[in-house]
């Protein structure tokens, strides 16, 4: 007898579709499971740090646009994205990266991990190359694995992307359609793509026909400010950069861009219409006036250095506590270093243990498409309390040496 009284999904009646078949694995899930517990301290997820949240001038606005009943701020926007903040977005990358975009070049997006999704769905079928950086960002490998893209991770060094070893690939038949990656302050790596790369990685673009996928969430969190020029401002024609908001002013707002060659936006705008149909009208209109009235730059200087100074207490930190044989990037800005364990030790055995012992890690296999990264452990120190993170390290290292 059909046994109506449980719901279909439950009985396992209805079939998944494939593309939510493909294995995207529950790997963020595992990296929020830290966040909250009283007694761990975690290195575990990127991010920001609660006291670089704008609350009060967030107050101050919300009051505003509250009396004035402001019909932008509350109504519905448009897909591209509100006109204001268009604007700020367009003169922020004119004052940062030297270029400002044609106005059907941008469009707003609900974070970054949405310009990802929107470009996913809108060039990738079943099986088309995405080449990544070994390791990458965790959320790009499931939003290109969610629409079941093949992808194949080109390894990094201290430099960033290793180009001449993507030459290589290439020049042996390998032909992606996209390339993603995360030129300035990688997550998970901490590195920086060199100057001297960027050129040639673009060259590479025009000459084997694929689009790059800029992805500079944590490029203004350069500790000195400095940076090089960006992908998209070198290459307009091939790069479509996506950013976000989320690290700058705060991710409640779920605010992102994506910046890139008309014919590419063009395609983001109509997937969008399909799936929210506008990033919220309200985080724009926050993010707008933020910008106009300069607290986002007051912000960031202060950000930069409160990143900084973690990042050199845990560098000090795994000087005095990482056994021998161990390795870890200096990061110049972001949220990450990458450390390597010494010959044999294994981050998928360790972050368990390093968890009963009150530190919490993320293996470094979610970073890689291909089950690699096992020797490595990604650490954040963007939302670790300052005076924690010796001793988490001190007890990370204490688990190693056992
Ligand atoms: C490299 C990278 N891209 C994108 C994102 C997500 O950005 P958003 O919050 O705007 O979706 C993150 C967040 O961790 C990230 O590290």
């Amino acid at each position: 007898m059909r046994d109506l009284a449980t719901p279909a999904l439950e009985r396992g009646q209805v079939e998944p579709a494939r593309r939510a078949q493909g294995a995207v694995g529950d790997g963020i899930a595992s990296v929020l499971a830290f966040l909250g517990m009283p007694d761990i301290v975690s290195f575990a997820g990127g991010f920001p740090d609660p006291e670089t949240f704008p609350r009060e001038q967030v107050a101050a606005l919300f009051e505003e646009f509250a009396a004035s009943c402001e019909a932008n701020a509350f109504q519905y926007a448009p897909t591209r994205g509100l006109a204001g903040t268009l604007d700020v977005l367009a003169g922020r990358l004119e004052a940062l990266e030297g270029r400002r975009p044609a106005e059907d070049e941008l469009l707003v997006t609900s974070g970054a991990i949405e310009a990802l999704e929107l470009v996913t769905k809108s060039f990738l079928d079943p099986g088309d190359l995405v080449v990544v950086e070994g390791p990458t960002y965790l959320g790009a490998i499931q939003a290109f694995r969610s629409f079941e893209a093949t992808l194949e991770a080109v390894p990094l060094d201290e430099h960033g992307l290793d180009v001449e070893e993507l030459e290589r690939r290439l020049r042996g038949g390998m032909r992606p359609k996209l390339l993603y990656t995360i030129p300035d302050h990688q997550n998970p790596a901490g590195v920086t793509l060199a100057a001297e790369r960027r050129e040639p990685l673009v060259d590479l673009a025009r000459r084997y026909d694929f689009l790059v996928v800029e992805d500079v969430a944590y490029r203004e969190l350069g500790f000195s400010g400095e940076t090089h020029p960006s992908l998209w401002s070198t290459a307009p024609d091939v790069v479509l950069q996506a950013g976000t908001t989320s690290k700058t002013f705060f991710p409640g707002v779920r605010l992102g861009w994506a910046v890139g060659p008309r014919d590419v936006t063009s395609r983001l705008v109509d997937a969008k219409q399909n799936t929210d149909q506008c990033a919220g009208a309200l985080g724009q209109r926050l993010f707008e006036e933020s910008v106009r009235r300069g607290w986002i730059d007051e912000q960031l200087v202060r950000s930069r250095a409160l990143y900084e100074r973690k990042s050199a207490r845990l560098l000090a930190a795994l000087e005095r506590s990482m056994p021998e044989g161990s390795r870890w990037t200096r990061p110049r800005g972001g949220f990450f270093s990458w450390l390597t364990l010494p010959p044999g030790a294994s981050s998928v055995e360790l972050a368990p243990r390093a968890a009963d012992a009150g530190v919490g890690i993320v293996p470094g296999t979610l970073f890689f498409p291909d089950g690699r990264g096992a020797d490595s452990v990604r650490l954040s120190f963007s939302l670790v309390d300052e005076a924690s993170i010796d001793d988490g390290i001190e007890r990370l290292g204490s688990v190693l040496a056992r």
